[in-house]
């Protein structure tokens, strides 16, 4: 780990934490959460994650070269009087660790408008200052990114569109390693929000039949499948699945119904920690494809996998999101719908089939491959002295052999494109 630091409020006494988990490029991004009993620990594990969700994705050819990881976590309830305060004091303290290496957005509790509204008003400069530093053609950057977060692609916006294309992207690759079918293959997923909403689309679109989906307030489902198309049109912000539009044959059930299905697909879009030692004896499924952040407990993966249960980690499958943020900063895609599919399809079929392959062949997990990928990664960035250790804090050059074509240009003024950009930085 790079640095961890705990802020203490002067006015509310409770506490708030940057962890700086790797700094790649002089650069760490991950987002900042608000919730009461957020502790380092906590912060510690989401910054490892960023870490990993970067490295994952060094390669060759690509503009985008992966920087560090980290996460921001204050332990106050975001609902609670005076919350906007502490988050304000938050931000002023520790701005300087923003302009210097931590490029953040929003997170669980943490909305991005009030994040970009105390900076601006503080004139506290953009939370992207640290990345701006990195990319070479400030003004054409922001075209992309007007053009990537205003695409509306069949009434889903683009950006909430590319985690769950990533996804099904894994499930595909998972089905195909084995040789199955996509078609007629059958799907569950926990949670209809941005992440579960997109995946249930494109599984849906190749021919997988969608037969449930769970929302916080149950579990909807049909053999035949359900309707995805019209649940998309007319679910509500939060992702909740409206029931009137419901067919004839669907069915509402308990929203923990999801586990048990019998299919071939689980795929879990929803909170951390949902499948435990204790309830994944019901699951009947033979891939997981993690959506969501830690949806699945070590001792249920190990007990998973002894049954023959393929786990694709969080880390690689819910990436895209995080990665295809990054291609539109640096250029790797042009900000359409159709460059963005294009490239998010390749390489995570991709990254998933290798690390599979990877696993199979050395009879370990999917995740202990596609660690020992990130840990590859991360070598070939050390080696290339792209990552920051401690004692060696001056602005470091990227790889040689990848870094973007053109120079680093100045900062972008803020409220240009850091702020375009960080209007977007949902939670990856
Ligand atoms: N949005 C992203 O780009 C992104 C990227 C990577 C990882 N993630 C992770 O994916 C998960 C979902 O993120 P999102 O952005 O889609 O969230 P969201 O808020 O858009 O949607 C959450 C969905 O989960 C449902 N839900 C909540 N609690 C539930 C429960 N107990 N049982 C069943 N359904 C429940 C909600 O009704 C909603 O449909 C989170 O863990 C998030 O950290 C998100």
């Amino acid at each position: 780990m790079f640095m961890d630091i705990t802020w203490r409020d002067p006015v509310t006494g409770t506490h708030g934490y940057v962890v700086i988990d790797t700094l790649v490029r002089g650069t760490a991004s991950g987002g900042l959460r608000m919730r009461p009993g957020c502790t380092l620990e906590e912060v510690r594990g989401l910054a490892q994650g960023m870490t990993r969700k970067e490295a994952i994705h060094l390669r060759p050819g690509r503009r985008y070269i992966p920087v560090g990881g980290a996460k921001g976590g204050i332990d106050f309830d975001p609902r609670a009087p005076g919350a906007a305060d502490v988050l304000e004091r938050f931000l002023v303290a520790v701005n300087p660790i923003m302009h210097s290496y931590w490029a953040l957005g929003e997170d669980l509790g943490v909305r991005q408008d009030a994040i970009d509204e105390i900076l601006d008003r503080r004139g506290l400069g953009s939370g992207l200052s640290a990345v701006e530093k990195l990319v070479d053609d400030p003004q054409a950057m922001e075209a992309r990114a007007q053009k990537a977060f205003t695409t509306v692609v069949d009434g889903v916006s683009q950006d909430e569109l590319v985690g769950g294309l990533g996804v099904a992207t894994s499930v595909f690759a998972a089905l195909d390693a084995d040789g199955r079918e996509r078609a007629g293959a059958t799907a569950v997923i926990q949670g209809f929000g941005s992440m579960g909403g997109a995946t249930a689309r494109f599984l849906a679109e190749a021919g997988v039949t969608v037969v449930g989906i769970a929302d916080a307030d149950g579990f909807v489902s049909n053999p035949q499948g359900l309707d995805v198309e019209t649940l998309l049109a007319t679910r509500d912000p939060f992702g909740g699945i409206d029931r009137t539009v419901l067919r004839d044959g669907d069915q509402v059930g308990h929203r923990d119904d999801w586990l048990a299905a019998d299919v071939d697909v689980l795929v879990p879009a929803a909170v951390s920690y949902a499948i435990t030692a204790e309830n994944c004896e019901r699951i009947r499924a033979k891939y997981i494809v993690e959506a969501a952040n830690m949806p699945v407990l070590p001792e249920a993966e190990a007990a998973l996998a002894a049954r023959g249960v393929t786990v694709v980690p969080d880390f690689l499958a819910n990436s895209a999101t995080n990665a295809w943020w990054w291609w539109v900063t640096f250029g790797d895609v042009d900000g359409t719908w159709e460059h963005s599919r294009a490239l998010i399809a390749d390489t995570l079929y991709e990254l998933t089939s290798e690390v599979l392959a990877e696993a199979r062949a050395q009879g370990t997990s999917p995740r202990a491959a596609a660690q020992a990928k990130v840990d590859a990664n991360l070598d070939r960035l050390r080696s290339a002295e792209a990552i920051e250790t401690p004692g060696a804090l001056s602005s470091p050059e990227p790889a040689p052999t990848e870094r973007a074509p053109a120079s680093p240009a100045a900062p972008a003024a803020p409220g240009s494109a850091g702020t375009v950009l960080s209007a977007a930085s949902a939670e990856r």
